[in-house]
């Protein structure tokens, strides 16, 4: 099987944001998979508003050029409003500088996707995200995890504390490591 690697994007810009840790749950199934995993915190990102043409800072730059040789990638962002978070779809902006890579955007890359929510929205934030791979040109992966009402899933510590959560994380973070293995033996 050949090497891969997947880069996780996401979490909000609080500290003990739920969706890092889910993120990070998946990030390691897809480890366990056998990928390389890179993980991009969006608060320790830091990213300015995307602006067209305009010179990317080097955090960003060092953003996009891990994405453009990952196989794969596990995003994952809080609901806000219905949707993902406007953080997360001003990183997601910033792939704008993959337009005129060879091929160019998401080109062949499978995308797991993950959102938390406080309700029980965490669908619509995970269909909204399906529609920017689809643009992106990537694979989304059939297996999702919109997590609604995500603070039930935590202990008083600040840890996953639902086992079924956790094995639905991994397998997820699995499946992308997989899907993208065999995309790579089929290119
Ligand atoms: C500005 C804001 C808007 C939110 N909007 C929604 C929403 O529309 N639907 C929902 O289910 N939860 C909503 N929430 C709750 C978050 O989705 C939820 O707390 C999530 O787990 C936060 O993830 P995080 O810990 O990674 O920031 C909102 C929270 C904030 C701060």
């Amino acid at each position: 099987m050949p090497h891969i690697k997947v880069v996780g994007l996401g979490g909000s810009l609080k500290p003990g944001s739920a969706s890092v840790l889910a993120l990070k749950e998946a990030l390691r199934g897809a480890e366990e998979a056998g990928a390389h995993i890179e993980l991009f915190e969006l608060h320790a990102l830091d990213l300015p508003m995307f602006v067209p043409d305009r010179a990317p800072p080097e955090s960003v730059q060092r953003f996009v050029d891990s994405v453009s040789t990952a196989a794969a990638m596990i995003w994952s962002s809080p609901v806000y409003h219905g949707s993902m978070s406007g953080a997360f779809k001003n990183a997601l902006d910033w792939l704008e500088l993959l337009s005129k890579h060879s091929p160019p955007y998401l080109t062949d890359k499978v995308i797991g996707l993950i959102a938390t929510a406080g309700g029980v929205q965490g669908l619509q934030a995970i269909n909204a995200m399906e529609f920017a791979v689809r643009s992106l040109r990537g694979y989304t992966h059939p297996l999702t995890a919109p997590l609604d009402r995500a603070w039930q899933l935590f202990d008083q510590s600040g840890q996953f504390s639902d086992e079924a959560t956790l094995v639905r994380l991994r397998t997820l973070g699995k499946g992308v490591a997989e899907a993208a293995k065999k995309m790579a033996v089929l290119g």
